[in-house]
């Protein structure tokens, strides 16, 4: 039988994959890594989240204290030392400070942190498999191309925000230095919504489509394409990366790839659609970063109440990766017997349905904590 330590259970891809788990018929023994004072407080913010995924009571009754493991990985050695960290058998490490945003923590909590968790785990006698949930951005891609997994840039100047940054290296660190581990890195592309609960689970990133599109102007063309997949695709390929046989040390994205990447274009016409609007097409305009500050002075009218210089400070940064107009390749998961993606804009409307009634600053919240 498994026993499963999940680290991120209280976020979004972390959260997905524990609801899969919860569901199946199969018994296995989830340890859950949570910040919090006490295994209940700890129990309450996990059940919380797996709330927002539909889980039905009796579903949530299945955790119970026992499966908490109180602890932060900024401050590890207060964790480390839990003695039924030595009976885990897989681990699924989706724990991270997920921001764009200038947070002090991230290296401390995406570097440090997590290779202390994964040195501890590499001394676990019984340890079949690692799962660490990195980023298909951590290879900081060259624009217009099809990425694969064989690329790692750990140059900081190659990156536009810390994160992505911080991701890259932790990856590096594990491979070079601890050899036992019986390591995947899976690297999802942009997770974005649920294809059944749309945006109820998180709204991360599905703010930055409604704002560009609203606004009529972004940093991006409407014909160059963008790699999105659901957080419940997303939760279906960890799990198979949980069970699959004789993979150690391989590197996956977790993608749209070729076939279920979009365009901006096809997301303009799909939010079109949900919303019961006209599309942009011609009336869009690529602009850059200095005429978007220019349409300051629109920002209330168009999203809410909201920090202008918070908005734009989130326009140049995801205006960046906008425009990279890359896909990264789905190949290897594909190979494992993962079904392809659906697309986006196959379940963008459940996106905008669960976010009518949210202005843009509530939404972007997420992703500048
Ligand atoms: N979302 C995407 O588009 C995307 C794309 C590619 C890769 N990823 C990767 O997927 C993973 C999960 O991302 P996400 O979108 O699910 O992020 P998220 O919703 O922000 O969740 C992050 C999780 O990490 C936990 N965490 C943060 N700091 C911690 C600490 N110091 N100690 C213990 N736990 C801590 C959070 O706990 P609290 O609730 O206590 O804050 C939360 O459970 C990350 O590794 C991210 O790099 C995400």
């Amino acid at each position: 039988m498994k026993t499963i330590l999940i680290t991120g259970a209280t976020g979004f891809l972390g959260g997905a994959v524990t609801v899969n788990l919860l569901k199946k018929e199969e018994a296995h023994t989830l340890l859950l890594l949570v910040r919090s004072r006490s295994a209940e407080e700890g129990l309450a913010r996990v059940r919380a989240n797996l709330a927002k995924f539909g889980l039905s009571a009796q579903q949530l009754a299945q955790l119970t204290p026992e499966n908490i493991l109180s602890g932060d990985l900024a401050a590890p050695a207060q964790f480390l030392d839990d003695a039924r960290l030595d009976s885990v058998t897989h681990v699924l490490n989706c724990a991270a400070v997920a921001s764009f945003g200038n947070n002090p923590l991230i290296w401390k909590v995406n570097v440090e942190g997590t290779f202390r968790l994964a040195s501890r785990m590499s001394r676990v006698a019984g340890l079949q498999r690692f799962i660490h949930v990195g980023t298909a951005m951590s290879c900081a891609p060259q624009a217009n191309t099809l990425v694969t997994e064989n690329e790692l840039d750990t140059l900081r100047d190659q990156h536009i925000v810390e994160y992505t940054w911080s991701k890259a290296t932790v990856e590096k660190m594990m491979l070079e230095s601890l050899p036992t581990l019986p390591l995947v890195i899976a690297r999802p592309s942009i997770v974005v919504g649920h294809s059944r609960h749309g945006c109820s689970p998180s709204p991360s990133i599905f703010w930055v489509f409604r704002m560009a599109l609203a606004l009529g102007e972004f940093m991006c063309e409407l014909e160059d394409r963008i790699d999105v997949v659901p957080v419940d695709y997303c939760a279906d390929a960890l799990e198979l990366l949980l069970n699959a046989e004789q993979i150690e040390k391989t590197i996956i994205h977790i993608s749209a790839g070729e076939n279920s990447s979009v365009t901006f274009a096809e997301i303009d016409r799909a939010m079109a659609r949900a919303s019961g609007q006209l599309p942009l097409g011609d009336r869009y305009q690529k602009v850059n970063y200095r005429q978007l500050s220019e349409s300051k002075s629109r920002f209330p009218a168009l999203f809410g109440p909201c920090n202008e210089r918070i908005v734009l400070r989130a326009m140049k940064l995801y205006g960046h990766f906008s425009r990279l107009n890359v896909v990264f390749s789905n190949e290897k998961l594909l190979a494992l017997g993962m079904p392809p993606s659906s697309k986006f804009t196959d379940y963008l409307h459940h996106c905008v349905a669960s976010t009518r009634d949210a202005t843009l600053a509530e939404l972007m919240e997420v992703d500048f904590k």
